[in-house]
This record gives C-alpha cells, sequence and structure tokens, in this order.
C-alpha cells in the first residue's frame, strides 16, 4: 500500500489575499505571510494506487491546489465563528476534503498549528482525533544491569555505562484521541500542558534518573523504557480528565527515538 503525504504551507492574513501573485516561495508557503498572519501547516496523506504512466500516486500539485481552493476558504470561515479551533477545523476538513481526490484515499490530516503542536484526523477513525503537543526535559541517566558484571556492563552499553553518568536534551511527544467537546476541544491546552508538566516534566527536568526519579531506580532508564514509564504516569492522568491517552515518544537525540501506546 502506498501512503503519499504532501506538506502544505499558507497564511491567513487580514484582509483579503491577492491571489494573482501566485506562490513566490514554495518553501514558505502560500498565501504569502503578511504582517502579523497567522501560519499553518496541513499534512495531507493519500492512500491508493500509482498511475502507471506518471508512477505518482497524485501529482502533488493536485494536492496544493484543492487545498488552495477548498481548504483554506473555510479557515476563514471558522475564524469568524468564533468556534476556531484545530479540532474543529481538522474535522470540518475531512469532512470537506474526503472526496476531493477521486481515485485516492484521503486516509490522514494533519494540522501543524506550532512546531510543537498538531491535530490529526485519521479518517478512519472519525469522530474521533488526536492532538499531540512536544515537550523537553534534560536529564543525567546510566545504563547499567546491575545482574552483569561490570565487563558486561561495558560490552553492553559502551560509554552509556560511565559510572557517573551522561546527559541528554529529551524530546517528548504526547498524543492523546477522543472527540471533541462542544467547545469543539479535545482538552484545554493549558490543561494538557500542566499534566504534563506535574506529572513528567518536574519529577524529570535535571534530575538524574537513575537515582533521584523513584520509578527508574530498578528500571534502566532506557528510551525505551523512559517512553513506556512516561505514558504510564500520564495515562491516568489524562483518563481523570476524560481524555485518552494514545502514544507517548521519546526522543533521546535527534537520531534515536521510541514510540510506546497500549
Ligand atoms: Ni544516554
Amino acid at each position: 500500500m502506498f501512503q503519499l503525504t504532501r506538506e502544505v504551507r499558507f497564511a491567513v492574513n487580514d484582509g483579503p489575499d491577492k491571489p494573482a501573485d501566485g506562490p513566490t516561495n514554495g518553501f514558505g508557503g502560500y498565501p504569502t505571510i503578511r504582517g502579523l498572519g497567522r501560519y499553518f501547516e496541513l499534512r495531507v496523506t493519500l492512500e491508493g494506487a500509482l498511475d502507471p504512466q506518471s508512477g505518482y500516486l497524485r501529482n502533488i500539485r493536485e494536492i496544493d491546489s484543492v487545498v488552495r481552493q477548498r481548504a483554506i476558504p473555510l479557515v476563514r470561515g471558522q475564524l469568524e465563528s468564533g468556534r476556531a479551533t484545530g479540532e474543529a477545523m481538522v474535522t470540518r476538513w475531512a469532512d470537506e476534503l474526503a472526496d476531493a481526490w477521486p481515485g485516492a484515499k484521503l486516509a490522514r490530516l494533519e494540522l501543524g498549528l506550532s512546531p510543537q503542536f498538531s491535530v490529526v484526523a485519521v479518517l478512519s477513525e472519525l469522530p474521533m482525533i488526536q492532538v499531540s503537543q512536544m515537550f523537553e526535559f534534560s536529564a543525567a541517566h546510566r545504563l547499567h544491569n546491575p545482574a552483569l558484571s561490570g565487563d558486561e556492563n561495558l560490552r553492553l552499553y559502551g560509554k552509556c555505562n560511565n559510572p557517573h553518568g551522561h546527559g541528554h536534551n529529551y524530546e517528548i511527544k504526547v498524543t492523546m484521541r477522543g472527540e471533541p467537546d462542544e467547545n469543539g476541544l479535545l482538552i484545554d491546552t493549558v490543561r494538557f500542558e500542566r499534566l504534563v508538566k506535574q506529572n513528567v516534566i518536574d519529577k524529570f527536568d535535571h534530575k538524574h534518573l537513575n537515582i533521584e526519579v523513584n520509578e527508574f531506580l530498578n528500571l534502566i532508564p532506557t528510551v525505551e523504557n523512559i517512553a513506556k514509564v512516561v505514558y504510564q504516569l500520564l495515562r491516568p492522568a489524562f483518563a481523570g480528565e476524560g481524555v485518552q491517552l494514545s502514544s507517548v515518544t521519546v526522543w533521546e537525540t535527534p537520531k534515536t527515538w521510541c514510540e510506546y501506546s497500549e
């Protein structure tokens, strides 16, 4: 199965845009951001077979033009309605764009509202949608299994077995899932942030995980185990707010990350 994703970048500015200008910076997006305009990224994922002549699942220009002609005007409508939420927007787009590319199936829409915050509609899961936010913490850890000898630990973990530990700037992505409430929200963003701060960030940030964080006193703080511990700390906290935690992804470095879900 092929899934093709195209990110369409655009701004919604105060006052009318000038479509006759045409795109002048495809990297920065179109309509071009002007003044204090709002910037959006919409990632469209289509599923389907390839056209034998072109080798394309879909010409990306067709994806761009549909988004620009049909999706962007809806943002304006949403902003003017006073019920503008990312959750409401992707739900509306999913409905509006479901048949926009005949022959290919719209599988997923992801609205990036900031580099750290995104809202996703997986079409097969509607009316459930997902909201993700990125967080960071800095911490020290040591990879060491006390059941093994010193030499075995060194062989297994190398430099990561350094007796005094070493540090990482961890990034974590927390994704929850549910149906938006009457205000078009899954959860108030500040409450979301507060839950993660209180249950994870305050506990882990600027700590030595092996020594100062109870969950790792008898658990090796690999990136895999950190993802699982974060998930298990957050799941009951989110459940208390009536929201389902979907997954937790932890980046130990830009090259290594682990996603955990149950
Ligand atoms: Ni490490």
